[in-house]
């Protein structure tokens, strides 16, 4: 089973995390921010964190996986869904944030939403996605990549999902020639 897509959207996600510490960083020097960040910010996380990503795992792998005999509850199919919570609850708190033109209340729940995120996937990346790779045979492989694409579908398919890839490449290329 490959689970590619997942894989490469946790890497997008990390690039975003080290973006958002660029943009601290500097806004405590009173440099520079490229227009629209926090919005996009809030964006990224909405759409592509929650939306793309978080979707899958919890509409197709979670599911996918406790069919497979991997439980829910008090296992670690649980602790993901409740981190998922915990991350939306700070992205909450940074959309108001950013509604209330407060960088610095931004910033306070953006800094615990990027330690959330880190080692939220350090844990898929090195002890539930082995185990969901293990739980999947051949035949279930194909199910759950047609799953993700639907997914995907609703939220904009390939084309939002490589708009997002993009998008970090311009905001780092942008970083490095400031
Ligand atoms: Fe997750
Ligand atoms: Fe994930």
């Amino acid at each position: 089973m490959n689970l590619e897509r997942l894989d490469q959207e946790h890497r997008l996600i990390e690039r975003f995390l080290q973006l958002l510490k660029a943009w601290e960083e500097r806004h405590y020097r009173k440099l520079p921010l490229p227009d629209g960040w926090m919005s996009h910010a809030v964006d990224f996380i909405k759409l592509f964190t929650d939306g793309i990503h978080h979707a899958k795992e919890e509409h197709v792998l979670f599911p996918f996986m406790e069919n497979h005999g991997i439980p829910r509850e008090g296992g670690p199919i649980g602790v993901m869904l409740a981190e998922h919570g915990d991350a939306r609850t700070l992205a909450t708190a940074m959309e108001s944030a950013w509604k209330a033109g407060d960088p610095a209340a931004f910033f306070l729940a953006g800094k615990k939403y990027g330690q959330l995120l880190t080692q939220h996937i350090f844990k898929e990346d090195h002890i539930l996605y082995p185990m969901a790779k293990g739980a999947i045979f051949d035949d279930g492989a194909v199910a759950v990549e047609e799953a993700f694409l639907q997914v995907e579908k609703p939220l904009g398919g390939d084309q939002a999902r490589n708009q997002w890839f993009n998008w970090i490449d311009l905001e780092e290329r942008q970083l490095k020639n400031q």
